[in-house]
Parts: C-alpha cells; sequence; structure tokens
C-alpha cells in the first residue's frame, strides 16, 4: 500500500468515531484532508464541523459540510487530526502545516481526540522532526535566543504566516525526553504563541495505517 493508501484508510476508519448529529473537531494535513473527503458521504448524519485551519474549512464548505465558529459551539464530542510524529504515549508533535495553534485549541476543547496516521509517524522518541514553534512577529529574534540557550536550533519557515498572522520557527536539535515539560517551558517564552507539542493534551485514540491494516492504539498505561 502507498503512503496516501494508508492515510485513506485511517481516514475511513475515523468515520466509526464520528458522533451522529453532533459537530465534529477536523484538523488539517494530508491525512485530514483524506477524512474530511470522507466526511461528504455522511454530512447528511452530522450537524457540521468546527475547523483547524482555513484551508481545512474551506475543503469542508466545498463538500457542503456547514463550518462552525469553535465560540459558538458548547460541546464538541470528538477531533480527528494527524500528527507529524506520535509516541506510544500519544504524545505528538503536530504543526508540519503550521497550524499547530488552532489545532491546539480544538483539542483542549474536545472530548476525544482521535489521531489518525500511518504507520511512518510513529517514532520511539519524538524529536527528528523539527518542532514547530509559533511565534509573534516581533519576538522572532527574542525566541530565537531563547530556543538557542534550550540546546535548540530554530529557522524561520520561509515565506509562510499561520492563519492567526504570525511567524513559525522549526527548531532542530531539542532533547525531548519529558515532552509535557518541555511543551510547558516553550509555553512560558515571551513571545511564543503555542508550540507543536501535544503531550499535556494527548490523543486519546490513535488509528495507525499499517500494510496489515488499521492498528488502534490506546495511550501506554491508558
Ligand atoms: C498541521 O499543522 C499539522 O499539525 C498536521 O496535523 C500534521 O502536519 C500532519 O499532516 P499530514 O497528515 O499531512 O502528514
Amino acid at each position: 500500500m502507498t503512503q496516501d493508501e494508508l492515510k485513506q484508510l485511517v481516514a475511513r476508519e475515523a468515520l466509526k468515531h464520528v458522533v451522529e448529529d453532533a459537530i465534529v473537531g477536523v484538523g488539517s494535513g494530508s491525512t485530514v484532508n483524506f477524512f474530511i473527503d470522507a466526511l461528504a458521504g455522511i454530512k447528511g448524519r452530522i450537524e457540521g464541523a468546527v475547523a483547524a485551519s482555513e484551508a481545512s474549512a474551506e475543503r469542508l464548505k466545498k463538500h457542503g459540510i456547514r463550518v462552525f465558529d469553535l465560540n459558538a459551539v458548547d460541546e464538541l464530542p470528538v477531533y480527528v487530526d494527524g500528527a507529524d510524529e506520535v509516541n506510544e504515549h500519544l504524545y505528538m508533535i503536530k504543526g508540519g502545516g503550521g497550524a499547530l495553534t488552532r489545532e491546539k485549541i480544538i483539542a483542549a476543547v474536545a472530548k476525544t481526540f482521535v489521531c489518525i496516521c500511518d504507520a511512518s509517524k510513529l517514532v520511539p522518541v519524538l524529536g527528528k522532526f523539527p518542532l514547530p514553534v509559533e511565534v509573534i512577529p516581533m519576538a522572532r529574534s527574542h525566541v530565537g535566543r531563547e530556543l538557542l540557550k534550550l540546546g535548540g536550533h530554530p529557522e524561520l519557515r520561509q515565506g509562510f504566516k499561520t492563519d492567526n498572522g504570525n511567524l513559525v520557527l522549526d527548531c532542530r536539535g531539542l532533547t525531548i525526553i519529558d515532552p509535557p515539560r518541555l511543551e510547558a517551558e516553550l509555553n512560558n517564552v515571551t513571545g511564543v504563541v503555542t508550540n507543536g507539542l501535544f503531550a499535556r493534551r494527548p490523543a486519546d485514540l490513535l488509528l495507525l495505517g499499517e500494510a496489515a491494516g488499521v492498528r488502534t492504539v490506546k495511550a501506554r498505561g491508558a
């Protein structure tokens, strides 16, 4: 199976977790795009969606799925999103597409976070994928210096602005042995909007696309 076929497989599997007559949280990225396309097939059975990026919102609307503002939503039973890396605790690195802040906000609201990935995303230790950090533009250099002090090698994502009008520093070389701790530490740097570690609010369920089919993984110890 190709990587795209694996993504499609997990995207379809995620439909089983969508709650009928409710609003579903939708992340962003290429795996989520397959999920949105699959969601179109059951659009009559959901109230609508909230989207983590303008691109996802556009795709949902093209399929005739109503997109709600998160502020207008009281309850979000399920959020479906991809990841750039995920470990056995279902801690993740996200933000390869730059939508990390909105993704983290929706994840915070959702009751259940279903992560959908092809098998290549499961890693023993997070950090090979450069960690995205969204920063307020005027704080770019300050945050860069702070990341250097933490042992990282930040690089400005060229020609890119987030949906919130901010910049992204992609940071290589950080030692991520305690993801929840590093997530909090980075969030404490003045000028950081959010960082791509999703450990304080990990996924609840991982649907992993493998050659043999979809493997459902719950967080170790959960
Ligand atoms: C977007 O900002 C990311 O967090 C995505 O969820 C992540 O990059 C996964 O994307 P793919 O499904 O395209 O690999």
